[in-house]
């Protein structure tokens, strides 16, 4: 349980809102646990017909929660990780997912957003996936749904050097559907969502269906997922977590890899 995913539903759309703020929505273990069962309920609620992915505040996620990945980095991990089952029911999930984003989108807070279905970015959006900086590698199958939308020397800037992406850049890319002034965002992507819960929702899984490939999907998270694990416990991860949590810069050139 945790009070920072909020869950609604109304009228077809299931609301799911990031109501850590303060902490720029940086998602702990039990955020990815609710998040997860809020995805996996929406395929047997028998009520929702289009998911509304928001986050309050002026950042969409400032990714997973630095100080959650340096327990893990120091050999302290849960019992069970919940962002694994988080990703694979957004893999999995067949209902339409619309996403209002702010601010900026870090990490999975971007990558998460590959597998959203329209996307709606606030003016002035910036979206990262800054893995290498952290001395990790990317996950969410970004690795190969970011160069297959992108093109690769576009995503390798991205998870090398972590350049972020302006909003207008990620909308000419492909990667979001349209910028809208911040002040519309909610109601932009609402209207959106009430537009897709009027739609015929067994023609929109079956589109669904035949545009988004799940299994192979969940492969790729898979074969990334083992490579996380093993930066996550490299000595270069150590140094970039600790650097976070004492605010410098990282110096990697005194770390093996
Ligand atoms: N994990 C844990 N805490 C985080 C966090 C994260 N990913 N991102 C932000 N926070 C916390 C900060 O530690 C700070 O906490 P404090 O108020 O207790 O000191 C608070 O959120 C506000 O962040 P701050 O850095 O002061 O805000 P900012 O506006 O100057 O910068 C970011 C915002 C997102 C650019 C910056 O926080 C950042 O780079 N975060 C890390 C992003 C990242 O690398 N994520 C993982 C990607 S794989």
């Amino acid at each position: 349980m945790t009070e920072f995913v909020k869950v609604e539903r109304d009228r077809g759309i299931l609301t799911v809102t990031l109501t850590r703020a303060d902490k720029k929505n940086a998602l702990t273990n039990d955020m990815y646990g609710a998040l997860a069962d809020a995805v996996e309920g929406a395929e047997t609620d028998g009520k929702t017909r289009v998911i509304l992915l928001q986050a309050d505040g002026d950042m969409f996620c400032a990714g997973n929660d630095i100080s959650d990945f340096a327990k893990y980095s120091a050999g302290q991990a849960p019992a069970e990780k919940h962002a694994t089952r988080f990703l694979h029911a957004l893999a999995r999930s067949s209902r339409p997912i619309v996403a209002a984003v702010q601010g900026r989108a870090v990490g999975i807070g971007t990558t998460m957003l590959m597998h959203c279905d329209m996307l709606l970015l606030a003016e002035g959006t910036l979206l990262s996936t800054p893995f290498v900086n952290l001395a990790l590698v990317p996950e969410a199958a970004s690795s190969l749904l970011m160069p297959a939308r992108i093109g690769h020397v576009r995503a390798f800037e991205m998870f090398a050097l972590g350049e972020p992406v302006t909003a207008t850049d990620a909308v000419a890319w492909g990667l979001a559907n349209r910028v809208v002034p911040a002040e519309a965002l909610r109601a932009q992507a609402r209207e959106v969502a009430e537009r897709l819960v009027a739609q015929p929702l067994g023609a929109l899984i079956a589109t669904k269906q035949l545009v988004r490939q799940p299994q192979a999907l969940i492969d790729h998270m898979q074969a990334e997922a083992e490579v996380f694990a093993q930066r996550l416990r490299s000595a270069e991860a150590a140094e970039a977590f600790a650097a976070f949590g004492e605010r410098r810069a990282p110096d990697f050139t005194r770390v093996a890899g």
